[in-house]
């Protein structure tokens, strides 16, 4: 190694690792402009950062606030790199696809709000949002990562960083993050934000407690045994938000238990599975995969950690479905050939693209059945290339959604030739073929030609409890109707996982 490598440190970028050399300004990776060329005084580069990066200085002290501060905000170009660290963007949907799109809303009006409300949904990776008008018109919509990320990729982690002293700065971190959410919807509608009367925030269990700064401690051990579940109004100012007027309500929907959160109970409300009288699976395929069956009327739902594989994170070339991603791979005359989003060069692969590149090299047989690649990686398309780490990952993950889905079935008694439809909510499934995810064992392969997306369901729910003030009636009954299959020390999930595990047709 050259002695110039040697001053080379690591930074995550929203995600995506990139170098940089000892010493530098972190602002020398923004992918955003500097207005003010870098000199501390737009506090355009603002951003999350963890890690060795220099002490805070009397400039970014007069450019951030308390609250700021406190959540770890800095300014890119006033932040020199000391050692390894991580950036997180307060506004990173520059090319992100944070999936906003789900079913039109067709239902009666009867709004939470009296002029403006603001569906959002906290994913544990993204966030997004839907701001409305008293009419039921979606006047504008924005979404961005979620800047807790750099506590952590999933729910495990965030709850140790918040056991761990940190809980208060990732509170500080979401509410900043809704507050700018809420800014820019305003904005992009030409109304004043302040103007907006009602919110309506749905996520999973562990994103609702990080929010209100609940106690996370038990939602860190079995029995997973939670007295808040929610279904709650607070007002703003209880939340810490300043963009919004302090009284103006913020309502947070039912959650089922401490792993199945508010996020499936509006995805259920919203996919009218319920009600439908048939077998139906429901899986929400995200860093926490979250699933449900409805048979006979009766629902039962479970979650898996099935980590950020699928979302990009901890796969050497892996990065969210953004301008540059490989989303698709089809083999052609024996060879990979790669889509890559905004059709320019390649500079990673999101989860859809890996799902096709798995069932692609099963196809050529670069992978055998076990996992094993006999190089050590695969090029998909240069300089995109899948190790054998990453063939491991995708196993991890893929195996713990199916065996969920397995676990659930088998539960109830129920075959898979029974089951009638597997709808897929959020934004991983909607851009999923789902044969391939068949044929690598991320779902059940009999059920590959059953799949339905209903896009971000989640915030479709949260939209319905917004304009419809019965709907978080519904939503509630759901939730209490719902019967909890605890996965983690069961014996027939474990069997499942360990056999979903092997990439057998
Ligand atoms: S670029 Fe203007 S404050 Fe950093």
């Amino acid at each position: 190694m050259s002695e110039a490598d040697q001053k080379m440190i690591c930074v995550t970028l929203d995600g995506e690792k990139r170098l940089l050399a000892i010493g530098e300004k972190l602002s020398a990776l923004a992918t955003t402009e500097l207005p003010c060329g870098g000199h501390g005084k737009c506090g355009k580069c603002k951003a999350i950062v963890k890690g060795e990066v220099s002490p805070i200085s009397d400039k970014e002290r007069q450019a951030l606030s308390d609250s700021e501060i406190a959540a770890g905000v800095r300014l890119l170009c006033c932040t020199f790199a000391e050692g390894d660290c991580e950036i997180v963007h307060l506004d990173s949907t520059s090319g992100d696809l944070v999936l906003m799109e789900g079913k039109a809303l067709d239902q009666p009006l009867d709004p939470l709000f009296s002029r403006y409300g603001v569906a959002l949904d906290i994913g544990t990776t993204t966030m997004a949002a839907r701001l409305y008008a008293a009419n039921g018109t979606v006047l504008a919509d924005h979404g961005m990562l979620n800047p807790q990320s750099v506590y952590g990729a999933d729910v495990i982690s965030r709850i140790e960083a918040a056991m761990g002293g940190d809980a208060h700065p990732l509170a500080l971190a979401v509410r900043g993050a809704i507050d700018e959410i809420l800014t820019v919807l305003a904005q992009s509608a030409g109304i004043p934000a302040r103007e907006i009367d009602a919110l309506v925030v749905t996520g999973n269990t562990a994103m609702l407690y990080l929010l209100t700064e609940t106690d996370v401690e038990p939602l860190s051990h079995a029995p997973f045994h939670v007295e808040r579940l929610f279904g709650e109004v607070l007002r703003a100012d209880a939340l810490g938000l300043t963009a919004l007027q302090g009284d103006a309500s913020v309502y947070l929907p039912t959650c089922i238990a401490a792993f199945v959160g508010a996020d499936t109970v509006c995805a259920l409300l919203a996919s009218d599975i319920c009600e439908t009288g048939k077998t139906v699976l429901l899986a929400d395929i995200g860093t926490n995969g979250e699933m449900a069956l409805v048979h006979q009327g009766t629902l039962t739902v479970c979650s898996t950690a099935a980590g950020p594989a699928f979302e990009g994170v901890g796969i050497s070339m892996g990065m969210r479905g953004a301008i540059g991603a490989i989303d698709r791979v089809r083999v052609e005359n024996g060879a990979l050939v790669a889509h890559v989003i905004g059709e320019g060069a390649p500079i990673g692969i999101c989860g859809s693209g890996l799902v096709d590149t798995i069932a692609c090299l099963l196809e050529t047989e670069a992978i055998d059945e076990t996992g094993y690649m006999e190089d050590d990686e695969a090029q998909i398309a240069a300089p995109v290339v899948l190790t054998q780490q990453d063939v491991r990952m995708v196993q991890l993950a893929k195996s713990a959604i199916c065996a969920g889905l397995q676990t659930l079935l088998k539960t109830a008694g129920v075959d898979v030739s029974e089951v009638e439809s597997l709808v897929l909510a959020g934004g991983f499934g909607s851009y999923l073929d789902a044969k391939n995810a068949g044929r690598i064992g991320l779902i059940p392969a009999e059920l590959a030609q059953k799949t339905a997306v209903i896009g971000n369901a989640a915030l479709d729910g949260a939209s319905m409890i917004l304009l419809d003030k019965s709907a978080s009636a519904r939503a509630d009954r759901i939730a209490k109707s719902a019967k909890v299959k605890e996965l983690s020390a069961d014996p027939v999930f474990s069997e499942f996982y360990m056999m979903g595990m092997m990439f057998s047709d």
